[in-house]
């Protein structure tokens, strides 16, 4: 299958193209490098552009014969959307309502697309199933989940068949630790950890030690980007049957800001200093999933769904790539 992966240099998209081509499909990055790496994209033809570009878009589609899209190309910093909203509603919709259009004029129905865990707020009930109140408390959120709900819409016409999946925290490095976690500047808590113990940052600051959990840290669901992967492969091809699709990704098990600080600690046999700072904003004090719907209809089961396996692989392409991607 000819698979168009929009953000396919970035850290997610680069392992779904790595998959696709384990599986013998055929995938298409699309990517205009605002984020991404060249040097993740392996094995792939690449087309560089923006999803502005509504006339690229359209001829991309037609000329390489695609028959799905899967959409990866997204801004993805909670803070930074509450400080610049109308960028988060350009790039996250305005440029999702393009691709959409020009796989309307293309005649192209398949589109994976990647939402998260903000779609649901402050989630009334933990673990959080898919029939939980969408409310998202920042534009991030909102922008995604408006894309959730066009998705909705056109589906409804016949002429779009989508999967929504709702990530919790993607980690690790996938393609045997060979495709890892290099956002810049990087926000997430397990690669600033590893910078901490590899000795490339003084210290890892926790942000709130007063909320209502164990040990007073937030608590979150890491996923293995492996997992993550391979359940964007069932929902496409569970797309052949099915016409709109929503499935929380995550383990269900919830580790403390604290508890994974310790786990790198343990997987990295060092030791480096940690500081106590105030919380961040916009942070909910727990972040679990119940995603047994995915593992009933995709028939889905992560395969490495223990934290030290995720951050083992974190570690070892951390060590491999000290400065990251070469470019
Ligand atoms: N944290 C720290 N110190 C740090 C960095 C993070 O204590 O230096 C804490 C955060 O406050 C949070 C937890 O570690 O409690 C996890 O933070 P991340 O930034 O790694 O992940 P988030 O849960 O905030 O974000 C994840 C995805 C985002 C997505 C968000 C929305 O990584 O891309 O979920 O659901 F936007």
């Amino acid at each position: 299958m000819r698979v168009l992966i929009c953000g396919g240099a970035g850290y997610i998209g680069s392992n779904m193209t790595f998959l696709l081509t384990e599986k013998g499909c055929d995938p298409i990055v699309f990517d205009n490098f605002s984020k991404g790496h060249r040097t993740a994209v392996r094995r792939a033809e690449l087309v560089e552009g923006d999803l502005a570009d509504y006339d690229l878009l359209v001829n991309t589609l037609k000329d390489r014969n695609i028959e799905a899209v899967m959409h990866f190309a997204a801004s993805i910093e909670v803070g930074e959307s509450v400080r610049v909203p109308l960028e988060y509603y350009r790039n996250n919709f305005c440029n999702t309502r393009n691709l959409l259009q020009a796989m309307e004029t293309a005649g192209i129905e398949k589109f994976v697309f990647s939402s998260t865990a903000a779609v649901y707020g402050r989630p009334a009930e933990i673990p959080i199933t898919e029939e939980c109140p969408k409310d998202p408390i920042n534009p991030y959120g909102q922008s995604k989940w408006a894309v959730e709900r066009m998705c909705h819409y056109q589906s409804r016409t016949g002429r779009l068949r989508y999967a929504a999946l709702r990530y919790f925290n993607a980690c690790g490095a996938g393609g045997n630790a060979t495709l890892g976690e290099d956002h810049r500047p990087e926000s997430h808590l397990i690669p600033l950890i590893i910078r901490a113990a590899m000795g490339r940052r003084d210290s890892i600051s926790i942000f709130g030690t007063d909320y209502p959990t164990p040990d007073g840290t937030c608590i979150r669901d890491y996923i293995h980007i492996d997992d993550l992967c391979m359940a964007h492969l069932l929902a496409l091809d569970k797309l052949d049957t099915s016409s709109e699709l929503v499935y929380n990704l995550g383990n269900g098990s919830g580790y403390s800001v604290r508890q994974v600080i310790e786990t790198v600690r343990k997987i990295a046999g060092k030791d480096f200093k940690v500081t106590e700072a105030e919380r961040r904003a916009g942070d909910p004090p727990v972040l679990t999933s119940d995603a047994a719907k995915a593992k009933k209809e995709l028939g889905w089961e992560p395969q490495k769904p223990e934290l030290e396996e995720m951050v083992e692989s974190a570690w070892k392409w951390h060590n491999d790539h000290p400065n990251g991607y070469p470019d």
